[in-house]
């Protein structure tokens, strides 16, 4: 079993160490109220403030979104698209929702591993 990283396991620590873990964690925007099977648009972002390289030799390869244990989108990322700069890697996914949502967003850094989000909860109206 891989570890999991999550900014809140680093939220206590200095600076540098938060910024480290702003970077790595991945995190849900998205409207906390949705429709039963109308398209649902959810967002996840890399970072708040601070952007994370986007080197060769270190940079996200995915970005997955799940409700729950179920897997509902993933997004592998072609390093090159998005430049040789840092960056805030964004990828968008659409649901059709049944019943609320406890979503959660995964991402992996080829360098530092895999890190989650917190878990948003989405009511969904009509179930
Ligand atoms: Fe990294």
């Amino acid at each position: 079993m891989p570890r999991l990283f999550s900014y809140v396991d680093f939220a206590g620590g200095s600076e540098k160490v938060r910024n480290y873990a702003d970077k790595h964690s991945p995190v849900i925007i998205c409207n906390s109220e949705a429709e039963r099977n109308i398209p649902f648009k959810v967002k996840v972002r890399i970072g708040t403030k601070v952007k994370h390289p986007n080197a060769p030799d270190h940079h996200y390869e995915y970005i997955q979104l799940w409700n729950l244990e179920t897997l509902v989108g993933e997004t592998k990322l072609h390093r090159s698209s998005f430049g040789d700069q840092p960056v805030h890697i964004e990828a968008d996914f659409t649901i059709f929702p049944k019943v609320s949502l406890r979503l959660t967003a995964l991402a992996y850094c080829n360098k530092h591993g895999l890190w989650r989000s917190e878990e948003v909860f989405v009511k969904v109206e009509g179930e």
